[in-house]
């Protein structure tokens, strides 16, 4: 009964504002976005002040556990209109069952929005999203993100936790997994492609969902690469390197932002007024709403931030936060807080609006259901097509690292050894982060892929993960000692990354470089495939095996991609996103640092009295856009169409590209360049384009890019976002790590 009155209500308040001709009744929706906008307003003249409250609260199931508080009468709350959106509920018939009681037993019936960790796949798990961004290729990071969205959508979730857009450069923090990498340019396109993904251009179509930029902001800044750290950095390298991937997303119409745990120089992310409202509402005119991180406005405590939860609210919801999650601080306090002429009941109204426009957009209030379609469900979730992208996209993520002697592809009439914890591996193999994918068998293990294949191999485990004892060792050497040769699969756990997961040591773990070393000792050459969640520190390995394939996590498809590649049924052709140190003692490190006065290559540098270490040279050991392939290529130099590049003039590069092995590959053309000089010291190089290309064997194609001024933009110390005239150097190649080919400079005109 009560359905009925509040959407008579709503309608005679709709007709009363708008006029009737301007409804399309039979679906109660407004035709465009200021007819939203009147409907809220219908809406917020009849709710209570309990209710709008109600409309910034989210609250986890107990289905899943994402965080360190559960509040199991969260389905009190939601009778009581108590909470707007819900977490971790899945699969049409709970949602159903929960969208019921909100849509039928509170007063005006206003529907929930439920959200999803869906990160890197629903139950068809991609690679992990640092996998993914090896491959380089936008529209298949899109393309999984909107598989992603259709799986999940099909299972009664509006809404998404992705993507996160957070730029790291420090391998021992745990979530660098989730990311793009290191990156700020290609961090951006990505964060755009995987947007995009979600949503798609419609988000009434039920197969979309809504997108959520995570963490705002700086999160992957954390010191020490200890995960919730401190963030404390300039507001040049905030503006440079942090904040464009999410306003990228911006740009990209993202539904929602996500505020993160840590404090940026000072001030909690989620009471921080200049991130919130300065940036994002002001400067970047989001139009969408703010939602916590689990807990993070009660943490604001602990930061030593907010004298108690009342509080943490007021400064929260002040700042510019729509919504709590998890932390009861806005169901709890906030009224309170109104009361007493702390918040004004106009900014709840705003926070109300932020959330009841995005259901309005999502079709909620036309059909509540329309998400809960179990008969629909089955025909969409595990879609083989969606299996097969899955394998593309493991594939097409794969970063060959060392292929020495050409060990790799192997040939079938080898004998293969396989060996090592994840080469069996079903659970891993899908990552962190892996919403409902199954870890009980669905996964496809590299050895099953070698089976799928009818590949000639013994199997030995050999080890565990971590810990463990050398007893397996013995059936290992065996297996090694009666094949030709040995390919090992090891890694972390998916434990070891993602949330809470930093490692202050980058090494494997346990006794797999024992048992390496062991298998070392028979002669046989070594191919090790490697499951992680972050840059390790592989020296080892890098001296004593004969090829390294990076697989990352590769998700439900690996080990049928892995199987690809090793055979050479697909070449390799992924490239790093972030930069693999020699160890632990280098980091952070990444390809775009600063020069220093007293740069170790500087001509007629002392040797001693330069930026370097006494213990390990400076390079990394892979560096950023490294990646090999099975064949080669060879670049020419890139001939400029001018010399001189002004506002209104940009220049084009153009290189030639030669595949000079004998088999087709693909290569990712990376173009950098180097300002000379600037009023603020400028990065030794810079990733400003690049084209991802496929040669036959023998063939050569031409790549252009185009420079324009605005691709010479930085913050100079006012944080103004300009170009300086001057000179710049450039390279085009298949990595970071090259020398400048051609040169250009920027006149004022
Ligand atoms: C977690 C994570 C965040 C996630 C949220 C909901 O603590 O930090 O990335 O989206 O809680 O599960």
């Amino acid at each position: 009964m009560k359905k009925i009155h509040f959407y008579i209500a709503l309608t005679i308040l709709s007709i009363t504002f708008i006029g009737w001709n301007n409804l399309n009744v039979d679906t109660l929706e407004p035709k465009n976005d200021d007819l939203i906008e009147k409907k809220i307003d219908s809406l917020l003249a009849i709710m209570t002040i309990e209710e709008k409250i109600g409309q910034t609260v989210i609250y986890s199931s107990v289905e899943d556990v994402t965080g360190p508080i559960l509040d199991k009468n969260y389905t009190t709350y939601l009778k009581n209109g108590q909470m707007g959106a819900i977490f971790n509920a899945t699969g049409s018939a709970f949602t159903r069952k929960l969208q019921k009681i909100a849509v039928e037993e509170t007063r005006l019936g206003i529907p929930l929005i439920f959200g999803y960790d869906v990160i890197h796949g629903y139950k068809t798990i991609f690679p992990i999203p640092m996998g993914e961004a090896s491959s380089w290729d936008l529209e298949l990071m899109e393309k999984t993100a909107r598989i992603a969205a259709k799986e999940a959508s099909a299972e009664g979730l509006h809404w998404t936790f992705a993507p996160m857009v957070d730029i790291s450069r420090d391998p021992r923090w745990g979530r660098i997994a989730e990311g793009a990498g290191e990156d700020t340019y290609l961090g951006s396109l990505i964060a755009k492609a995987r947007v995009k993904g979600f949503q798609g251009d419609d988000l009434s179509n039920k197969h979309t969902v809504l997108a959520c930029a995570k963490h705002y902001a700086a999160y992957g800044a954390a010191q020490a690469g200890r995960d919730y750290h401190t963030v404390d950095i300039s507001l040049n390298t905030l503006r440079e390197t942090y904040l464009p991937p999410f306003k990228a997303a911006v740009d990209a119409d993202v539904a929602t932002f996500m505020t993160s745990f840590n404090e940026l120089n000072g001030v909690p992310a989620t009471g921080n007024e200049f991130l919130l409202k300065d940036i994002l509402r002001d400067e970047w005119n989001f139009s969408g709403f703010v939602v916590t991180d689990y807990t993070s406005i009660n943490e604001m405590v602990l930061h030593g931030y907010a004298e108690n939860l009342q509080h943490a609210g007021e400064l929260a919801m002040n700042a510019g936060v729509d919504m709590d999650m998890q932390g009861g601080v806005f169901k709890n306090h906030l009224k309170t807080a109104i009361d007493e002429g702390k918040v004004e009941i106009s900014r709840l109204d705003e926070a109300v609006r932020d959330v009841l426009r995005l259901k309005f957009k999502l079709g909620l209030f036309d059909d509540p259901y329309k998400y809960c379609n179990e008969a629909e469900e089955a025909n969409i979730i595990l879609h083989k097509d969606h299996l097969e992208t899955a394998r593309d996209a493991a594939r097409k993520s794969i970063v060959l690292l060392k292929n020495d002697n050409n060990i790799l592809p192997l040939n079938n009439s080898k004998k293969v050894a396989l060996i090592g914890p994840l080469a069996d591996d079903q659970f891993h193999i899908i990552g962190n982060w892996a919403a409902k994918g199954d870890r009980d068998g669905t996964a496809v293990s590299v050895k099953e892929g070698f089976e799928a294949q009818n590949k000639s191999f013994k199997f030995a485990k050999g080890c565990e993960i971590e810990g463990g004892d050398t007893k397996s060792f013995k059936e290992a050497i065996a297996v090694a000692k009666a094949s030709d040769v040995v390919v090992m699969v090891m890694g972390e756990s998916e434990r070891m990354s993602g949330e809470a997961a930093s490692r202050s040591n980058l090494k494997l773990p346990g006794l797999q470089q024992q048992l390496i070393s062991e298998i070392k000792k028979i002669g046989k050459p070594i191919v090790l495939v490697l499951y992680n969640g972050r840059p390790l520190n592989l020296s080892y390995e890098n001296e004593t095996v004969d090829a390294i394939v990076e697989a990352w996590f590769p998700g439900t498809s690996g080990g049928h991609a892995v199987t690809d590649v090793l055979y050479g049924d697909y070449n390799p052709s992924g490239k790093l996103t972030v930069t693999f140190p020699r160890n632990v003692g280098q980091v952070p490190i990444y390809y775009n640092m600063k020069n220093t006065g007293r740069p170790e290559d500087a001509e007629g540098a002392h040797s001693r009295y330069v930026s370097k270490y006494i213990d390990v040279e400076n390079s990394p050991l892979f560096p950023f856009g490294y990646g090999l392939s099975y064949t080669s290529f060879s670049y020419g130099k890139p001939v400029l169409s001018n010399q001189t590049l002004s506002n209104n003039q940009p220049i084009t590069v153009k290189t030639t590209i030669t595949n000079t092995g004998d088999r087709n590959g693909e290569e990712i053309v990376q173009l950098y360049i180097k300002d000379r000089f600037g009023s603020v010291t400028r990065p030794t190089k810079e990733l400003k384009n690049f084209k991802k290309i496929t040669l036959k064997k023998g063939e050569s194609q031409t790549v252009e890019f185009i420079i324009s001024a605005e691709n010479l933009k930085f913050y100079n110390n006012n944080l103004e976002f300009k170009n300086e005239p001057g000179d710049y150097d450039l390279f085009v190649a298949g990595s970071s790590n090259h020398e400048f080919t051609n040169s250009f400079t920027l006149i004022n005109n």
